[in-house]
């Protein structure tokens, strides 16, 4: 039976919300230890732990940083994501309420690496109670002086989408419409008024100053090689257990089933399982013994994404729980650019006549050309990862598209 591995939530009755409690634990002693170590010997360091973004594209964390540093133009700016808007997922919530300092401490070690004196958290509208506990730590930080010269400021989101997006985040705290940008330039380079800015996602920060703590080769011997570390999982659906979980990136999506969800809820058999999302791929039965780690999701068409885990038992209906999704899609659409504006609407169309009976032999073959033209033209990765639900139902599940057909 595969054990929890917590790292990054506290462990059970400890409570490290208060800046007491978190300096008795041991906290702030990395920002120290950062401080008095060079810039780049600490970003090699994250580097080399091979820390890659829990928001959902697995950059390099230690990688993307350099790339601020290496730009001489100041100010510069640390964001962090806590949008948080992918159906399923509330693992950042949990951190900001129950380890809010460690995601300060993250920001402020961050922002000495770069060269940045102000920090943004840019958290999800729906979440104004987080909001309180995170401006409660931003205040008792600041009052004992512990983030130093550097500023934290929370912006709040409005309830879109996209604003999850680091471009289309930075356009919403400008005080503009939430629309992505083109790229390049990335954030790091120019993001926030122009300026080079990091953002980085809540959990990916948390683990910073766990890293320059412990170091890089202690992070680097926890889960996948390729993928160290553990992750937040969020356990949703028909699952018997659902939960918030932390693991090792190395354990399968059958242990995260089975082991830690405690199976499938009523007795019932298992259908399949979305990961990462709303824009995750549908996984089958058969590809259960896939790690959870980012690498070998992608080698089977599926994604890590945010590390929502959204199971389905065999009465769930493919068809109708994918043409909802792709309704989600058509309204989270901003609408900025033709082939999502287009495209998501028309996959929506589609599914819906497919799944009420109207659909014809040839829509499957359309959806799939439709698919596949977003993912390659869409201008940024909501559109480009609008189709993977259907895609990989039509892959993997087509029988029951079939079965609709009239
Ligand atoms: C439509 C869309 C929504 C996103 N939502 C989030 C989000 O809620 N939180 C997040 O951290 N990243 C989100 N991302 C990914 C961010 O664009 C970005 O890759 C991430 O914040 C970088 O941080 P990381 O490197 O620490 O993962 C989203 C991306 C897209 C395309």
């Amino acid at each position: 039976m595969a054990e929890e591995m917590r790292v990054l939530l506290p462990q059970e009755n400890e409570n490290l919300t208060d800046l007491q409690s978190y300096i008795n634990a041991g906290g702030y002693k990395a920002l120290e230890k950062a401080r008095s170590t060079d810039r780049l010997s600490l970003i090699e360091e994250v580097k080399k732990s091979g820390l890659r973004g829990r928001g959902g594209a697995g950059f390099n964390a230690g990688m993307k940083w350099q790339f601020s540093y290496s730009v001489e133009t100041e100010p510069k700016y640390v964001v962090c994501n806590a949008d948080e808007g992918e159906p399923g997922t509330y693992k950042d919530r949990v951190l900001m309420q129950t380890v809010p300092h460690r995601i300060l401490e993250g920001m402020a070690i961050c922002g000495y690496a770069i060269g940045a004196r102000q920090g943004y958290i840019y958290c999800r509208g729906e979440y104004p109670f987080v909001v309180e506990t995170l401006n409660q730590a931003i205040k008792e930080a600041k009052d004992s002086g512990v983030l130093g010269d550097f500023d934290i400021e929370v912006r709040m989101g409005a309830g879109a989408y996209v604003c999850g997006e680091e471009s289309a985040l930075i356009e919403s705290i400008e005080g503009h419409r939430g629309e992505p940008r083109f790229k390049p330039p990335f954030p790091p380079v120019k993001g926030l008024w122009g300026q080079p800015t990091i953002v980085n996602n809540v959990e990916t920060l948390a683990y910073i100053p766990l890293i320059v703590e412990k170091g890089a080769d202690w992070f680097k011997s926890i889960g996948a090689p390729s993928y160290p570390g553990t992750k937040l999982l969020t356990l949703t659906g028909d699952v018997v257990e659902r939960k918030i979980i932390e693991v090792p990136t190395n354990v399968t999506i059958r242990q995260v089933i089975y082991d830690y969800g405690k199976g499938i809820r009523d007795g019932k058999k298992f259908k399949a399982v979305q990961i990462g999302g709303t824009s995750g791929g549908f996984i089958p039965e058969e590809l259960l013994d896939t790690a959870i780690d980012f690498d070998s999701m992608s080698a089977i068409g599926a994604t890590l994404g945010s590390g929502a885990v959204f199971v389905m038992d065999e009465t769930r209906d493919i068809v109708d729980v994918v043409e909802r999704i792709t309704k989600f899609f058509e309204h989270e659409s901003c609408g900025k650019c033709i082939p999502c504006r287009e495209g998501t609407k028309r996959m929506h169309e589609m599914m819906e006549r497919i799944n009420h009976g109207k659909g014809s032999g040839d829509d499957l073959g359309k959806l799939e050309r439709l698919g596949t033209v977003m993912s390659r033209a869409c201008l940024c990765g909501l559109g480009q990862a609008a189709p993977a639900p259907v895609l990989t139902t039509l892959g993997h599940f087509r029988e029951e598209y079939q079965a609709k057909l009239n």
